[in-house]
C-alpha cells in the first residue's frame, strides 16, 4: 500500500512539474512581467504578417508605431490629418488590450520637409503650427493613449548641448515647455515624456536631460517621465546603465526603456555609420546577448522602484526587420526573435529575468 501511495506520489509531481512547465511556456513576456513589456511595429507590416502578429499579440500589452504616428505621416501637407492608419492602430490596440505609446510629437527627423521650409521663415506660424498639431492630436486621442514621447531628442548627439533643430533655432529651448503645457492641456492624464538615446553611457548627455528636467518642474511644467531609447551595444557595461537608471530614478519620474535593442556591431550614431566587426551570429554570441538581455531586466528591478517602472519596450522584436540594419547599412542581431521569426535564447533568458 506504501509502495503504491509513493508511486502516486511522485506520478502526480512528475505531471504537476510537466503542465506547469507547459503553462509557463505558454505564457507570453506580458504574462510573466510586473510592468508593461511594449515593442514598436510598422502598423502594415504586422497586419499582413500571420506570424508577426501572434507573436505580438501572444508577448505584448503595450505597442508603440516605429513611424506611423510621426509627424511627417500624420501631417503629411498643410492641409489634411492622416489619422487612417492611426485609427487602425488604435483599433488593433484595444481588441488585444495593448497599452498605445504615442511616437512622437516633436522631433526634428519627423518634421515634414514643408513644416521645415514654412517654420524657418516664420516664428509666429511655426509657435502656432506647434499648438495646434498637439492641441489636435493628443486631443483626438484623449484617453485613449496612455502616454507620449512628447519631445524627442532635444539634445545633441553627443553631451547635454541643445541640438539646433528647427524648433529650437526658431523658436528657443521653450518649444520643449510648451509642448509638453500643450498636450497636457490636451489630455490632462497621459503620461509626458522626454525621450532621448545614449543618455545610459554619455554622463554629460545624461547632465543635460537631468538639468532640462529640473528646469522643466521648477516651471511647472508638466513632465512625467524620462525615456531611455536604450539602443545599447554589447559591450556596454552594466555598471554604467545602472548608474544612468539610478540618477533618472532619483527625479522621481515615471522610467520608460523605450527602444530597447542590443546590437553587436560599432557605429558612430549616424545613418550608414555602422562597422561590420562581426560577420555572423554565433552560438556563443547569441549567450552572451542572453545574459545581456537578462542583466538589462535585472538592473531596472533593481534601480527603478516599482511605482517608477513605466515598462520595457522594443524598437521592434525580430533580427530580420530591425532598423538597426538599414541605418547603420550592417548585418547585426540585435533583437529577441531572428531572422526567421524563431525565439532566441535572448528571448527566454529575458522572460526568465521578468518573474
Ligand atoms: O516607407 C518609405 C518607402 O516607401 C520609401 O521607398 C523609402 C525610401 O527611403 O523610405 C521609406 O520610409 C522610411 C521609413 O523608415 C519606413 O521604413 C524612411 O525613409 C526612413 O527614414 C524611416 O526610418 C525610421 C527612422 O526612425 C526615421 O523616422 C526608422 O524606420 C525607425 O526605426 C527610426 O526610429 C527612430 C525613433 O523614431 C527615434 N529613436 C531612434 C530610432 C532609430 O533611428
Amino acid at each position: 500500500m506504501k509502495r503504491y501511495f509513493c508511486y502516486t506520489l511522485i506520478g502526480c509531481t512528475f505531471l504537476v512539474t510537466i503542465l506547469s512547465f507547459n503553462f509557463l511556456e505558454s505564457q507570453g513576456l506580458k504574462d510573466v512581467s510586473s510592468f508593461p513589456i511594449g515593442t514598436a511595429i510598422n502598423f502594415d507590416q504586422l497586419k499582413a504578417d500571420a506570424k508577426l502578429k501572434k507573436i505580438q499579440i501572444e508577448n505584448f500589452n503595450s505597442i508603440t508605431a516605429e513611424n506611423d504616428m510621426k509627424m511627417y505621416n500624420v501631417k503629411p501637407n498643410e492641409k489634411e490629418y492622416n489619422w487612417d492608419k492611426v485609427d487602425q492602430m488604435m483599433a488593433y490596440a484595444q481588441k488585444n488590450k495593448q497599452r498605445v505609446f504615442g511616437h512622437t510629437l516633436v522631433w526634428h527627423s519627423g518634421t515634414p520637409d514643408w513644416v521645415k521650409e514654412k517654420g524657418r521663415k516664420d516664428t509666429l506660424w511655426l509657435d502656432n503650427f506647434l499648438k495646434e498639431y498637439i492641441l489636435d492630436y493628443v486631443g483626438r486621442y484623449k484617453g485613449k493613449i496612455e502616454g507620449w514621447d512628447v519631445v524627442n531628442e532635444a539634445l545633441e548627439t553627443e553631451g547635454g548641448d541643445y541640438r539646433k533643430t528647427l524648433w529650437y533655432n526658431v523658436l528657443g529651448k521653450n518649444y520643449i515647455h510648451k509642448a509638453f503645457k500643450y498636450a497636457h492641456e490636451a489630455d490632462p492624464n497621459a503620461k509626458l515624456f522626454y525621450n532621448d538615446f545614449n543618455i545610459e553611457r554619455d554622463t554629460l548627455k545624461l547632465q543635460g536631460v537631468l538639468n532640462m528636467v529640473k528646469d522643466l518642474k521648477s516651471e511647472n511644467v508638466p513632465i512625467s517621465g524620462i525615456g531611455f531609447q536604450m539602443h545599447i551595444r554589447m559591450d556596454i557595461p552594466g555598471e554604467v546603465i545602472e548608474h544612468a537608471l539610478k540618477k533618472a530614478a532619483e527625479t522621481g519620474l515615471l522610467i520608460h526603456l523605450s527602444e530597447v535593442d542590443i546590437i553587436f556591431n560599432k557605429h558612430d550614431d549616424t545613418k550608414n555609420g555602422g562597422v561590420q566587426k562581426y560577420q555572423e551570429l554565433t552560438e556563443e554570441m547569441k549567450i552572451a546577448q542572453a545574459e545581456k538581455y537578462k542583466n538589462l531586466v535585472d538592473i531596472y528591478k533593481r534601480v527603478v522602484p516599482k511605482e517608477q517602472q513605466y515598462g520595457i519596450t522594443f524598437w521592434g522584436f525580430t533580427d530580420r526587420d530591425s532598423w538597426v540594419k538599414s541605418f547603420f547599412k550592417i548585418n547585426d542581431w540585435p533583437c529577441l526573435f531572428d531572422d526567421n521569426l524563431e525565439a532566441k535564447p535572448a528571448y527566454h533568458s529575458f522572460k526568465k529575468a521578468l518573474h
